[in-house]
């Protein structure tokens, strides 16, 4: 939700912001801009759309800036609410939601002062001028103490240019130094290059960049020091020729798969969190999204072949629902990206309530990462469409491997792992049928995805795929919940999607496929069994390989994220930048 990036140095600043913005445009994209000073004049420019929109500021000169790519919370998208925001000598970027802006606002007007824009951020630009006196970082304090909510700030002051001061809550900020000058940004790959020395800051904290020093305080205002992070400098690598990441990153399943499996063979992390999850009875699960959606898969696998007591929970709901947090549940919390804010406030909240926490997450450093008891690191490596999907896959095996860990603890025998690296590369190859499948769904109005158990977990991730990229309504269902209600809305030529990868119910699933096939449904088939690919209902069907029935989600997903990718691609979208989302959902 929206990426910062600021510079201050010896080089000039607008090339090094528009480089670090590219590297931040997953995280909001529907405006940008950028503010710079070489000490006497300051220059913002302001577009709507994308990072390319400024490059006809690279040219604007000053060896201070900020710089910003914007994902609208507050105020729609146009060219007065992208920032940077001024107010009298103060400039800002601001990623967060600041939840009593309202109350500052009416205060600031009723003193007379004026607004140029509906966002909440520029009430922090108020603020913080109106606490200025010759100290820039004493008023981002000042101002700061009033806020509530989150927010992560690169601030500049035109009366102090050769300074940038940085403040921290609830949204991630890194901050640094690099070979020819001092750095700040959202996240890693923004400002990440060799022997840069980066540091994360932690909620309530303050940075100072002046000169070349820099300086971080504590919320009380006293100077504390901090340990560098490593990083790896290829993470932030995702330059690439072809025509999507979301492609590309299909493709890399089965190297993701392999990656994992070696990780999780390897890697001393995992059998301590095996040690904790040997002991735990209960597992309370809480994610967003498609994460979520991994959840109710580990759910799926670990109560019927552990018989371990699993509840998942949506993060957002979690937060607000006054969670029992039994003596001894282990929480499990599953992100990509680590910084998804729900699923933080729900880790924090049943931290508070004397949860253990492990985390499953993708992106080394993240917020998540530092609040959890251990963390279980996925190997997806970085995923750049906002539509996860090789970062699902990787969660999967991540999550299935824990399941298959306690099994052998409680001398349960779990379906073997192996082999799934291949067959997701076959699964790849045979999916790309359905591609042919797209002309049923471009036009449609709505589309159905159906299963039972696990096979109900992948079709809720199917649906997702299909909504995010190709804006077309759809539902994922029980198969058995269709004749419930949502068979009414069944018409002729309503694509519906079946996923039958477990033999003992297939047959009850194939009853709603002739349920809604009755009412003119075209009937599509995801299966690993050949002989409900010839029955008359099935319009077209992928016959993916066999595995467990229980993972089956990490085959049967696949064919599913490239229906989405293909119908997405056939309906003029944009399937790496969907309208309205953002990679990295940092606010509520
Ligand atoms: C998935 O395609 C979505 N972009 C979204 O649902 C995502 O999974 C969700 O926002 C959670 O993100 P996280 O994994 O980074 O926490």
């Amino acid at each position: 939700m929206c990426g910062i990036v600021g510079y201050i140095g010896k080089k000039q600043a607008a090339p090094v912001l528009i480089e670090g913005l590219y590297k931040l445009e997953y995280r909001g994209y529907d405006s940008v801009g950028i503010a710079v000073s070489d000490g006497e004049e300051l220059r913002i420019v302001k577009r709507i759309g994308r990072v390319k929109e400024i490059e006809c500021a690279r040219r604007e000169r000053g060896t201070v800036g900020i710089g910003h790519t914007r994902w609208a919370t507050n105020g729609g998208v146009s060219v007065e609410n992208a920032h940077p925001h001024s107010y009298k000598n103060i400039v800002l970027v601001h990623n967060g939601i600041i939840e009593n802006a309202e109350k500052l606002k009416y205060d600031l007007l009723a003193k007379g002062e004026k607004f140029y824009s509906e966002t909440d951020s520029e009430v922090i630009a108020h603020l913080i001028a109106d606490a200025y006196s010759g100290d820039l970082l004493g008023a981002v304090m000042r101002a700061c103490s009033q806020l509530t909510g989150s927010y992560a700030l690169a601030v500049f002051s035109t009366d102090e240019p050769r300074m940038l001061v940085c403040a921290r809550m609830h949204s991630p900020l890194i901050v640094g130094k690099a070979k020819e000058g001092l750095v700040v940004a959202s996240d890693i790959p923004a400002v990440a290059e060799k022997d840069a020395r980066l540091y994360t800051l932690n909620d309530g904290e303050f940075a100072k960049l002046e000169g070349d020093e820099l300086l971080f305080f504590s919320a009380a205002g006293r100077r504390i020091g901090k340990d560098t992070i490593e990083f790896d400098l290829n993470e932030g690598c995702v330059e690439w020729n072809g025509r999507h990441f979301m492609r590309k990153e299909i493709d890399e399943i089965p190297k993701v798969l392999q990656a994992s499996r070696l990780e999780i063979e390897n890697d001393s992390c995992f059998s301590d969190f095996y040690k904790v999850l040997c002991q735990t009875e209960y597992i309370q699960i809480v994610a967003c999204g498609t994460a979520y959606h991994s959840g109710l898969c580990l759910k799926s696998a670990m109560e019927r072949i552990c018989r371990v007591p699993t509840e998942v929970c949506i993060a957002s709901e979690y937060r607000y629902s006054d969670p029992i947090v039994a003596k001894g549940t282990l929480l499990i919390a599953i992100s990509q990206s680590g910084e998804t804010a729900d699923t933080i406030a729900a880790v924090r909240l049943a931290k508070k309530r004397g949860a253990y926490v492990a985390a499953v997450v993708n992106v080394r450093y993240s917020s998540l990462t530092r609040l959890a008891d251990v963390v279980l690191y996925t190997q997806a490596g970085r995923e750049v469409a906002v539509a996860a999907t090789k970062s699902f896959n990787a969660q999967l095996i991540a999550l299935y491997s824990i399941a298959e860990t306690v099994a052998s603890v409680k001398g349960v025998k779990a379906p073997s792992l192996t082999g799934l690296a291949r067959k997701a590369a076959e699964t790849i190859a045979i999916s790309e049928t359905v591609r042919s499948w797209t002309p049923y769904f471009v036009g449609a109005k709505s589309a159905y995805f159906i299963g039972r158990g696990a096979d109900m977990c992948a079709a809720l991730e199917g649906s997702l795929k299909l909504k995010e990229i190709s804006y077309l309504p759809s539902e994922g269902y029980a198969a058995g919940e269709l004749k419930h209600g949502t068979l009414a809305l069944i018409e002729p030529y309503t694509p519906v999607v079946a996923i039958i990868t477990r033999r003992d119910i297939a047959q009850k699933t194939m009853n709603a496929v002739r349920e809604a096939y009755s009412r003119g449904a075209v009937i599509f088939l995801v299966t690993c069994f050949k002989e409900f690919c010839d029955e008359k209902e099935v319009t077209a069907s992928v016959l993916i390989p066999k595995c467990p029935p229980d993972y089956s989600p990490i085959l049967s997903v696949i064919p599913l994220q490239l229906l989405a990718y293909y119908t997405s691609v056939a309906r003029g979208n944009d399937p790496d930048k969907p309208r309205n989302l953002a990679k990295s959902v940092t606010v509520e």
